[in-house]
């Protein structure tokens, strides 16, 4: 299982990880991104067939601020940095 999470303090809401995951990415009030299955917690496991856009949305990321990790995150998007 993977996990993954958003950091939203080097999000710039410049709005690939939606398109790229509409199912696992979304917006918040500030367009900052967060992951839908666990309120960006990084708890939820992605589900197997979403795990590609995952990916995808990991290497877009143009500041690297999707996390994608073998582990939870509990909600620390930088606990395995
Ligand atoms: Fe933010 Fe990266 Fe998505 S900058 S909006 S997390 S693609």
């Amino acid at each position: 299982p993977r996990f993954t999470i958003v950091d939203q303090e080097t999000c710039i809401a410049c709005g690939a990880c939606g398109v790229t995951a509409p199912e696992l990415y979304d917006y918040n009030d500030e367009a900052l991104a967060y992951h839908i299955l666990d309120d960006n917690q990084g708890t939820a496991k992605i589900p197997e067939d979403l795990e590609d856009d995952a990916l995808d949305a990991y290497e877009g990321c143009p500041t690297d601020s999707i996390k994608i990790a073998d582990s939870p995150f509990d909600g620390n998007p930088l606990k395995f940095e």
